[in-house]
């Protein structure tokens, strides 16, 4: 097969951006191969000058019709959360690092292939421009993806969920759990368990805020 010859996502990313003109442009990104399946780039949503950024991994199959972050299941756990702790998510930016829906045939439905770390790092710039333009005080990354595109493929949510890391892009950078892995779990008692681990970990990064 021959290799295709991706062209960096900077290549792509406006001189003086804006957020409405990141998500324009990036419908031409053309920096990996998950824009040849995908209907659209998703880039995030929210305040330019919101304090508090999530990270999911990518668009799922509605955000992906519909050019908006978490606006199906997951977007639904997350919504209650932050209600729950006490954030309100029109005051929240929400991205993912991966601005473009990458999926698998399966009978009629497309169901969600992670991607790979190739194709994260290909969408960084991306993400980067997105932190720059909103300068938020916490940046929360949900699940292993998020958190691995900004701190390296050795970090570990399992671990380091909870704790508050410094960062170039922000002050604070915290992980948890993604609400997908959440949707996923097999039982309701899991379920019930790790939303309010979320909630619990969503409540440290309003006790920051406020700090
Ligand atoms: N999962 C994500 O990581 N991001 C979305 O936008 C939706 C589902």
């Amino acid at each position: 097969m021959p290799t295709t010859i991706h062209p960096s996502a900077f290549t792509f990313i406006p001189e003086r951006p804006t957020l409405a003109s990141l998500t324009r442009a990036a419908q031409d990104c053309t920096a990996c191969d998950l824009y040849k399946k995908a209907t659209q780039a998703v880039v995030g949503a929210g305040p330019r000058e919101a304090a508090v950024f999530f990270i999911g991994e990518q668009p799922g199959d509605q955000e992906d019709l519909a050019g908006k972050p978490f606006v199906g299941p997951a977007g639904r756990v997350l919504d209650e959360a932050l209600i729950e702790a006490g954030i309100p998510r029109e005051e929240v930016y929400v991205t993912n690092a991966v601005k473009h829906f990458k999926w698998e045939p399966r009978g009629k439905k497309r169901i969600h292939a992670k991607p790979t770390l190739g194709e994260v790092k290909a969408c960084r710039p991306w993400l980067e421009t997105e932190l720059a333009l909103v300068k938020p005080r916490i940046i929360v990354c949900l699940g292993a993806t998020a958190a691995q595109s900004l701190m390296g493929p050795k970090f570990k949510v399992t671990v380091e969920r909870g704790k508050f890391f410094e960062t170039p892009w922000a002050p604070w950078l915290t992980a948890t759990i993604h609400p997908s892995a959440i949707l996923r779990m097999p039982d309701a008692d899991s379920r019930r368990e790790a939303r309010a681990r979320l909630v619990e970990d969503l409540r440290g990064v309003a006790a920051r805020l406020r700090g």
